[in-house]
């Protein structure tokens, strides 16, 4: 009797380079995320966006700005500081810098002196659906640019959770942890679904959307359901679309039609990524509950907001762990290739590196 053969595949040749995807940068005519919104309070916050400082502060208004994280006099940081006014000032000699970056107060300038004709770099920022925008690209293209932007976030159908991911690797290594499915494996017992099987890809130059079908167990409109989370014997799987979209620099993920998960990006360098990620879960399945005074509703999503945080951070530790991991193998061995079967993988690999390449373009004019 013939032994049946198995196919068996090799890194593949079309794969991009590891170094160009592990070093990529970034495309920085689009908007990042910085930070959450209630992280700038009265202090101003010194936040890294793909190796450039940049502190961010309050007006008098309430507006953020968002300057070079650094003071021209001795190059100190100027987020060590504190706001006056609308301007912030420089804890080493107190010079103060307007909203614009220009040096607008100096205590100790004599008469016959005049203010230094210094400006620092001011970046286009908004704030907007509970977080920080930043351009770092070219300012006049700000405006032709949209932030992502999140619905959901004050819409009160929804209930959002928020869990912040900190990991020492490149935002590469994050962004196809998040479009590759198959990696529920990791995950078994915390997701709300399994068996996930990618059904079709789409790829362009500016996102990649892929579907894979899985099996769910939980239903929004029966609360019981949610205990298959922890009784995985329990489960009673139907099958629901996956979606999994980068759209360049940001990831947006929606299983069926009651959750959304969204990972907004800010890379700070080719081993360190920060990322926030956000799980909204719908209430459009219970119709009484729209009928409700609005007081209501908005006091229920305040008081449920949170409320899968502690599951994200399970999940998010997990990923985390594997992510640095592959930092670590690649910095040991940069030029091992991997194998890989998902063709998603190869589409975002792509992507990253198109979009790094404009980047350092824009960087070269
Ligand atoms: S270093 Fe900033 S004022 Fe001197
Ligand atoms: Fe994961």
């Amino acid at each position: 009797m013939d032994t049946p053969t198995l196919k068996r595949s090799s890194p593949t040749s079309t794969a991009i380079a590891p170094q160009a995807v592990r070093t990529s940068g970034i495309d920085p005519n689009h908007w990042y995320v910085v930070a959450r919104s209630p992280e700038v309070g009265d202090r101003p916050l010194g936040v890294t966006l793909w190796k450039q400082g940049i502190v961010l502060y309050r007006d008098q208004q309430g507006c953020i700005q968002a300057l070079e994280d650094r003071c021209p006099h001795r190059q100190v940081k100027l987020s060590a500081g504190q706001v006056v006014g609308d301007a912030i000032e420089c804890a080493y000699h107190g010079w103060q810098f307007d909203a614009a970056g220009q040096c607008s107060a100096v205590p100790y300038l004599a008469a016959n002196q005049k203010l230094p004709n210094c400006r620092l770099r001011r970046y286009p920022v908004r704030e907007l659906d509970g977080f920080i925008w930043l351009f770092p690209g070219e300012p006049e293209l700000a405006n032709q640019v949209e932030p992502l932007g999140l619905p959901e976030w004050e819409h009160l159908n929804y209930i959002a959770s928020v869990a912040v991911i900190e990991c020492a690797g490149h935002f590469s290594f994050l962004i196809e942890n998040l479009m590759d499915m198959y990696h529920g494996h990791l995950h078994d017992n915390y997701q709300a679904w399994a068996s996930a099987k990618l059904e079709h890809l789409d790829a362009s130059n500016t996102r990649v959307d892929a579907l894979y079908e899985a099996q769910s167990y939980y239903r929004i409109d029966k609360i019981w359901s949610i205990s298959q989370l922890f009784f995985p014997a329990l489960r009673r799987l139907h099958p629901e679309p996956l979606w999994v979209r980068y759209i360049y620099p940001h990831w947006v993920s929606t299983l069926g039609e009651d959750f959304k998960i969204c990972c907004l990006f800010c890379p700070i360098d080719e081993t360190h990524t920060r990322a926030y990620l956000i799980h909204f879960t719908s209430l459009q399945a219970f119709w009484r509950l729209h009928k409700l005074p609005v007081a209501f509703r908005r006091w229920l999503k305040d008081r449920l907001f949170g409320s899968a945080q502690k599951l994200l951070e399970g999940l998010v530790r997990q990923d985390v762990e594997m992510i640095e991991q592959e930092q670590q193998a690649f910095l040991a061995r940069p030029e091992r290739r991997s194998y890989e079967l998902n063709r998603a993988i190869a589409s975002v690999q792509r992507l990253i590196c198109q979009r790094g390449q404009r980047g350092d373009h824009s960087q070269s004019c």
